[in-house]
């Protein structure tokens, strides 16, 4: 049996996703409550020899050519390094990347980078120490900033940040953060907060869009579109004062690009998710525990990609957010 992960409105999953733990050491308020969720156990996690299986039937078999790790907070799984090493060493080798809070980067990136990771994306919302508590529920500003440093020292370049604004918390502070990542050579994005929330907090009304904060940055900045070819990147992006720095925006809610999307997704527990926002799953560590061979799990895996919905629905009245929340399905 083999790929590619091609669904029935022809797309082609290429990108896979893999959280390697819902847990995180930040609490950001549009994420998850201060006293936090209730944690997978250990036992329905994947060990890391099961992530590994699953990554190699993905690259083996299926097509998958890019493979990014995500949480919760990937860093705190102790397997990190030895996964992505595992990862690294298959043939043909898929580009590996790192979504991540930043926080103890800067004593992992080396480690990360010997062993094949190639780049970073690091989340981080405002540059205020204050605000930075009052958001994340954490005083560990410091450490984002120096782990985007070591990210950068170590070669895991583009460092891409990721940002997401909120009405009266720090949308003021979109030139600001553009600024600093201009100065440091980071590629910045925005992103449109979604309705992923374990507390079912989003509201349509108060979304900073893809127009308001394009709207933002241009009191500060020209911007021109990118010409470089945009393929399947959520992100939108924009030449900064001529280039060659550029800027993007994630605009899921108002700008949805689903009809190029070419994710898979894998969480901690090991279960496949053909969208974000999927309602249903495929149980892949419930095979792989009874028993069932490579063909079997590449079998399962198309399976779960044909019936991939056209879109995310959020604009239907029926929507439906997913029962999992982002932190468990690893954005
Ligand atoms: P690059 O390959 O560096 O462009 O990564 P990325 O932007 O795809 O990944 P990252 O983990 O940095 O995600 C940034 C934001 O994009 C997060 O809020 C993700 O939830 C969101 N995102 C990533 N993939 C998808 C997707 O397939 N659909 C939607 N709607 N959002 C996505
Ligand atoms: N909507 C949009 N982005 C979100 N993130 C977390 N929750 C949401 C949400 N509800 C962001 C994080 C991180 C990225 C992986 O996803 O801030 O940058
Ligand atoms: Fe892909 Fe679903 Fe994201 Fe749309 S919402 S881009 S289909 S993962």
């Amino acid at each position: 049996t083999g790929g590619p992960l091609v669904d029935r409105y022809g797309r082609i999953a290429r990108d896979l996703r893999v959280s390697l733990t819902d847990k995180c050491n930040l609490r950001c308020t549009y994420c998850m409550p201060a006293e936090g969720l209730p944690w997978l156990a250990g036992q329905q996690l994947l060990t890391d020899d099961e992530v590994i299986r699953l990554i190699r039937v993905a690259v083996h078999r299926l097509g998958v050519d890019e493979v990014r790790f995500t949480g919760g907070e990937p860093l705190i799984r102790p397997g990190l390094v030895h996964i992505v090493t595992a990862v690294a060493a298959l043939d043909p080798r898929p580009r590996i990347s790192l979504t991540t809070n930043g926080i103890g980067l800067a004593r992992l990136a080396p480690a990360l980078g010997a062993a094949g990771l190639d780049r970073v994306n690091v989340s981080l919302d405002t540059l205020d120490r204050e605000r930075f508590v009052r958001l994340t529920r954490r005083d560990r500003l410091a450490d984002v900033l120096a782990g985007l440093a070591g990210a950068a020292a170590a070669g895991l370049t583009p460092v891409k940040v990721n940002s997401v604004l909120m009405r009266g918390v720090n949308d003021d502070e979109a030139p600001a953060l553009l600024r600093f990542a201009l100065d440091h050579g980071y590629e910045l994005r925005f992103i449109e907060q979604m309705p992923l929330d374990a507390q079912h907090g989003w509201d349509r009304a108060s979304m900073v869009t893809a127009a308001q904060i394009l709207a933002a940055l241009r009191s500060a900045y020209e911007l021109s579109p990118d010409p470089a070819a945009r393929g399947a990147a959520p992100a939108e992006t924009w030449l900064v004062d001529g280039g060659p720095a550029r800027v993007g925006v994630i605009g899921t809610v108002t700008r949805p690009f689903c009809g190029d999307c070419d994710r898979t997704r894998l969480t901690a527990d090991g279960q496949v998710r053909n969208c974000l926002f999927a309602t249903e799953e495929a149980d892949l560590r419930g095979a792989l525990r009874a028993g069932a061979d490579d063909d079997e799990l590449a079998r399962r895996w198309l399976a779960a990609t044909w019936g991939k919905r056209a879109g995310h629905g959020i604009d239907d009245p029926t929507f439906l957010q997913p029962a999992r929340p982002m932190s468990a399905i690893g954005g």
